[in-house]
């Protein structure tokens, strides 16, 4: 039976990692940090499981991480998704964010170097390393794959390239079996509700609940520049900020195959994991309206409010990943698109 540690467990990549290594009949243990209120929801139905086990651990802690890696010399593979994985939060918080997602790397590494530990090991990198930066294919389409250079615009990305160069680094130096997956965007219904995809889902689904809960879905509706009115009842318009962006989504539950992939191949190496396709997020709340059904009531333009406050100080404009070496080398290919993302998001907060 393999052993793994996921650092990170109770995140929503955490816990689909967790599900697909119990399949795989590993024994799992999942660090949790101290908390003053219960973050285990999305990891609640393995608490039973018997090769499932939770321990107290923070990876800015660096002797909390030699400990764990101390009294697990026979952990077979580690993984790395811990994060303060906000973006816009990275602008707030740049020290913590650099603490936990650039030097929070290092202290695990370090820490399988000084334990003498052979494990393999897993790093969360990010399709938001390339910034603004892009490479055009022979029709002049964008995409970034594995030699796209990096552009980092945001303490979070910045934070994730150092995070990555030290995988590289100890792997060279220290011969450590450290592999990055570049992921593009990936959602689910476990999706943390302050990231776009959720936020919109979420939003929607409050709002057809609302028109059937009194079938105001018959009445007239009418706005003002926060509100939706029906007859004497509001509702408050969802507020964005930059809908202009695109992104490459894909469904997270197909992406944690992809990292396991990648720790079962001899050699350590990076590779970027997407659909190859990339929307706006305006396109996004358009597929949500049509699924939701909402569209024939109202059209999503008037159900949006821009906040400034929402805008970023820096922003990553245009994201589409080309998979082409996870495709030909670990045999990965993403299951789900958009619209099937779209129906299992909504499906799931209906
Ligand atoms: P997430 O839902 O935000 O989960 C982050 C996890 O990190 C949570 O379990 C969190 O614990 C934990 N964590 C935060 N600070 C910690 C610390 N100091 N010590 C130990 N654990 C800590 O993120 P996700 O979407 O699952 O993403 C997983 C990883 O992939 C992250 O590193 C993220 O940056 C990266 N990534 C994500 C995407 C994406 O689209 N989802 C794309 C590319 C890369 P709490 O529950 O206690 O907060
Ligand atoms: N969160 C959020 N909230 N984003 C908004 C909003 C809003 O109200 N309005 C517009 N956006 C825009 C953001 O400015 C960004 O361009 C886009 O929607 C996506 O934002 P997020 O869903 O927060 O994701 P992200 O792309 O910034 O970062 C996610 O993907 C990265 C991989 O590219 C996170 O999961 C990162 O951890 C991950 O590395």
């Amino acid at each position: 039976m393999k052993k793994a540690i996921i650092f990170g467990i109770t995140g929503q990549d955490g816990s689909h990692l967790a599900d697909l290594l119990l399949e795989k009949d590993y024994n799992v243990i999942g660090v949790t940090r101290r908390c003053s209120v219960d973050n285990t929801q999305r990891i609640k139905h393995l608490s039973d499981h018997n090769s499932f086990k939770l321990i107290e651990g923070d990876i800015t802690d660096v002797s909390s991480v030699v400990n764990i890696l101390k009294n697990n010399e026979d952990v077979d593979e580690v993984y790395n998704l811990a994060a303060q994985s906000h973006v816009a939060t990275s602008f707030s918080q740049p020290a913590l964010t650099w603490d936990i997602t650039g030097k929070g790397c290092l202290n695990i590494l370090q820490s399988i170097v000084d334990t003498g530990n052979n494990c393999k090991f897993y790093q969360a990198s990010s399709s938001e390393m390339f910034g603004s930066s892009y490479d055009l294919d022979p029709d002049g389409n964008k995409y970034q794959d594995e030699n796209t250079k990096f552009m980092p615009n945001s303490p979070y990305a910045i934070s994730k390239c150092a995070a990555h160069y030290l995988v590289r680094l100890y792997r060279d130096a220290y011969n450590v079996h450290g592999s990055c997956g570049i992921l593009f965007n990936h959602e689910g219904p476990r999706r943390g509700d302050n990231f776009v995809t959720q936020k919109i889902v979420k939003w929607t689904a409050n709002f057809v609940k609302w028109l059937h809960s009194k079938d105001r879905s018959s009445t007239n509706v009418h706005f003002n520049s926060n509100n939706i009115i029906v007859g004497e009842d509001i509702f408050p318009k969802l507020k964005l900020g930059n809908i202009n962006t695109y992104r490459d989504w894909g469904y997270a539950g197909d992406y944690v195959e992809a990292m396991w992939l990648m720790l079962q191949q001899e050699n350590p190496d990076d590779y970027v994991i997407c659909t190859g396709n990339s929307h706006t997020i305006w396109e996004f709340l358009e597929l949500c309206f049509k699924y939701a059904g909402v569209n024939s009531i109202i059209n999503w333009k008037d159900a949006i409010h821009i906040d400034p406050e929402l805008v970023r100080p820096s922003e990553v404009p245009f994201l589409r990943g080309n998979c082409s070496k996870a495709k030909n080398v670990l045999n990965w290919t993403p299951k789900n698109d958009l619209e099937g993302l779209v129906k299992l998001m909504l499906d799931a907060k209906l």
